[in-house]
């Protein structure tokens, strides 16, 4: 193993497939792992691993080669390094492992002056895909997307101490391991108490934050582009604050409908008059059923429509991509909030190709604006859950 990690340090410039390949494809073929043994994990687990061994320390092949990429890579040289990324895949190397500075491999990549759209990041990015679509297949249809990376001990962005990130919020992305929870579990959720803060929604047992106001400048984007014609009949599925649905009404659609299933935020619609207004027309219930209903009575057909719920899992928006492809006029314009990965930049990478493939599926295309995230206030919520400082807005149209 330190033979290989070795190699991945490139002690020799220039970086030759003759001076790498063999010798890596070597060691591989000879059963060095190309990525942490179950031995190796298990120390780590147990706190036994040893920093002066690096063949029980907390990092992967891929990791020690990120860290070690020359800023001055020759574009020969860039490729050679692609064609050992590929080798080392083809051997079984993980791509979502974290290294003990809690690291991804991409992370380490993007330090390392190679840039999101550059070949590097983008094989680790398709070898996400790939993994996390074959993952889907093995379990027959069921997604299980993105679980933590092994070995992640997750911890706040610096000036958010205190407060713990949350995989599972908004969008949760694994469905293993997670005991039901408001946040985990949609019955429970529907079944918990809500709490409207000063600038939050909350559920009031665990303090998970089903939405939050620095979340606004996004919804007013999300209004703009599913508002983006005249007299507009547009859908909103999740009230939450209403933040979106103030910025959608600023902008005079011709029909506003608002699906929301839980009974305490369709009580605060009703104490703010929601449920009077001339051109809002309020869908009581989940939107599995109520939109279900208007496919089937195929008498409404959306310019824009847009998907913000909470304690529901991208297997969920698989199922919405259904209705929304019966519901969606040509030229109408689906989006969501994307918060798919949004724990690490190198998932949201992988979620961000993983929709545009699958709503190819039905005919659509997937455009991304990229927004800047400014400071978010974790301080009313038990766990963070949107830590890059970017947002991949999606405007998702019959291509
Ligand atoms: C994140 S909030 C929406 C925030 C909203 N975008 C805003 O601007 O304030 C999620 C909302 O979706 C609702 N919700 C959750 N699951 C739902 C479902 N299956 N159908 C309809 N609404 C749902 C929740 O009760 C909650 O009000």
């Amino acid at each position: 193993m330190s033979q290989l990690h070795h190699y991945l340090t490139f002690p020799k410039r220039p970086i030759t497939r003759e001076g790498y390949l063999p010798e890596i494809q070597k060691l591989l073929s000879a059963g060095v792992p190309a990525t942490y043994t179950l031995e190796q994990i298990a120390a780590f687990e147990q706190g036994r691993e040893d920093e002066d061994d690096p063949d029980v320390s907390n990092t992967t092949p891929l990791h020690v080669m990120a860290r070690s990429l020359p800023r001055d890579l020759s574009e020969v040289e860039e490729q050679v390094v692609l064609d050992i990324m590929n080798v080392l895949f083809e051997y079984g190397a993980g791509w979502n492992f974290i290294d003990y500075e809690q690291k991804t491999i991409g992370d380490l990549l993007l330090e390392n002056g190679q840039s999101r759209d550059g070949p590097l990041y983008s094989r680790l990015v398709d070898a996400g895909v790939s993994a996390e679509l074959l993952l889907r297949k093995i379990n027959g249809g069921e997604i299980e997307f993105i679980e933590e990376p092994i070995g992640a001990v997750e911890e706040a962005p610096a000036e958010e101490d205190d407060v713990e990130p949350d995989v599972q919020q908004d969008m949760p992305q694994g469905t293993s391991q997670v005991a039901p929870s408001a946040s985990t579990d949609q019955k429970s959720y529907l079944e918990s108490k809500l709490e409207y803060t000063k600038d939050s929604l909350v559920t009031d047992e665990n303090r998970d934050g089903v939405m939050m106001d620095w979340e606004t400048a996004i919804m007013e984007k999300a209004a703009e582009s599913i508002c983006a014609t005249e007299n507009a009949t547009v859908v909103n599925i999740g009230f939450g604050m209403g933040i979106i649905d103030t910025a959608i009404q600023s902008r005079h659609p011709k029909t506003h409908y608002i699906c929301e299933a839980h009974p305490d935020v369709l009580k605060k619609m009703k104490d703010e008059g929601w449920y009077s207004k001339p051109d809002v027309v309020v869908l009581e219930g989940r939107w599995q059923d109520r939109l279900n209903e208007l496919l089937d009575m195929g008498e409404v057909f959306f310019d824009g429509i847009y998907y913000d719920t909470f304690s529901e899992y991208y297997e969920d928006m698989l199922e919405l991509y259904d209705v929304i492809v019966g519901l969606l006029k040509p030229g109408g314009i689906f989006s969501f909030f994307n918060g798919l990965g949004a724990d690490r930049p190198l998932c949201y990478d992988v979620y961000k190709k993983i929709v545009d493939l699958d709503v190819s599926n039905y005919g659509l295309r997937c455009d991304y604006d990229v927004l800047p995230v400014g400071k978010r206030n974790w301080e009313e919520v038990k766990r963070s859950y949107f830590n890059c400082d970017y947002y991949y807005h999606p405007r998702i149209s019959f291509g």
